[in-house]
């Protein structure tokens, strides 16, 4: 058992805090998002990060804001308050476009708040107590979902391989707790195979340029107790030549209508080298990541990052241990420093996303369950999530 839940979002109605993924493992510091500008801009520099985890920030910020001003929002129109509502969620889904988790939740919510227009005596009260509690069950429901998930994707896996016992699986990015409300979905999958034994080891890539991998996934599977190797990204094909791995699970940002799945850069490498060496290749989201309404991978926008996330790594700085013979480094936490590591001058390319075709993908699961090809090769999308 762990000691503590991890928790990327601490929420209580009135107030919003998110650890500042951008400073783990070294730090472990909350800060308020308490208004949409503040959840913009950590959504965008990834204080917070990971698809679901953005559309919770994201909506919770604003029903902290709305909370938080409702005796103004009292004195304007029902209407005017849906208006302000529409508008603030438009802007909040222009942080990051690859992730269709935020623009489905502003969706459903913009939809609920139009509807509560029509309802009797409606105030403005209303709507911005309906849109709280609407914003505030999302956040309960991705626990659910991520357990769900987890269940879902460890008994697939043990069935697809045939075993109960001495799974050993790969990941890439991070989808744990700390990419969403709770538990996670690729990660929460390593975890509900751990907690049932049937998992004998965990494997993730460093992920760069962002290192998800090394900062984040590392980070809780170590406190988790769960028996974990870190790789970097190019240790792969070796991995899968030499060590046994069951499957490569991994999250997803985006699910298109036949399948295609847009995923931190580096998962479609993943997919093709699981395809050559015979591994079965997983997608876990939940249903908020599946976008019916995109045909294919090609319609996935997707995000480009700034150069200097390639030209630069940061940590804290180290020094020898004068006193321990041999070197022992000590790590300064508290001097977390930022170093360029590339010649001045080269080209960078940062695509933050990249699309696995559905062709590679064996499984794509989610709380419903689990949906495989047809004996057409083609994941039925439509008939298991419109
Ligand atoms: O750029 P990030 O860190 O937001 O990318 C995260 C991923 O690609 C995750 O795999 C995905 O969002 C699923 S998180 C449950």
């Amino acid at each position: 058992m762990a000691s503590s839940t991890l928790l990327a979002i601490k929420y209580t109605r009135g107030s919003l805090e998110i650890l500042d993924q951008l400073l783990l493992p070294h730090q472990s510091i909350y800060i308020p998002v308490n208004d949409v500008p503040t959840a913009w801009q950590a959504i965008k520099s990834m204080q917070v990060r990971g698809a679901p985890a953005i559309a919770i920030v994201a909506v919770l910020a604003l029903a902290v804001e709305l909370n938080n001003s409702s005796s103004s929002t009292a004195s304007d129109s029902p209407k005017s308050a849906v208006k302000l509502i529409h508008e603030k969620l438009d802007y909040l889904v222009t942080s990051r476009p690859t992730a269709v988790n935020l623009a489905d939740a502003a969706g459903k919510l913009k939809a609920l708040t139009q509807d509560t227009l029509s309802a009797q005596d409606v105030t403005s009260n209303l709507i911005v107590t309906t849109f709280i509690e609407a914003a505030e069950q999302m956040l309960l429901k991705d626990v659910e979902d991520n357990k769900a998930i987890g269940h879902h994707g460890a008994t697939w896996i043990s069935n697809a391989v045939g075993k109960t016992s001495d799974i050993r699986v790969l990941t890439h990015c991070n989808t744990g707790s700390l990419a969403t409300a709770s538990y996670g979905t690729a990660l929460g999958i390593i975890r509900s195979l751990h907690s049932t034994s049937s998992l004998s080891h965990a494997y993730c890539t460093e992920t760069r340029p962002y290192n998800q991998g090394s900062r984040l996934t590392a980070y809780e599977l170590v406190h988790e107790k769960i028996p974990a190797t870190l790789i970097t990204d190019n240790m792969a094909a070796v991995l899968l030549q030499q060590h046994n791995i069951s499957a490569i699970v991994v999250g997803a940002d985006r699910v298109a209508a036949n399948g295609d799945t847009a995923n931190k850069i580096g998962t479609y490498q993943l997919a093709i080298l699981a395809k050559f060496f015979g591994v079965k290749f997983v997608v876990a989201a939940p249903t908020t990541s599946v976008d019916l309404n995109t045909k294919s991978g090609e319609g996935i926008k997707i995000e480009q990052r700034p150069g200097w996330e390639v030209l630069v790594v940061s940590g804290p700085t180290v020094t020898n241990n004068p006193a321990k013979e041999g070197g022992e480094v000590v790590v300064n936490v508290e001097d977390v420093r930022s170093v360029k590591q590339a010649a001045n001058g080269i080209g960078v390319f940062n695509p933050s996303f990249d699309v696995t075709p559905a062709a590679l993908i064996d499984a794509i699961v989610t709380e419903n369950g689990v949906v495989e090809k047809n004996a057409d090769g083609v994941f039925p999308m439509e008939e298991a999530f419109k």
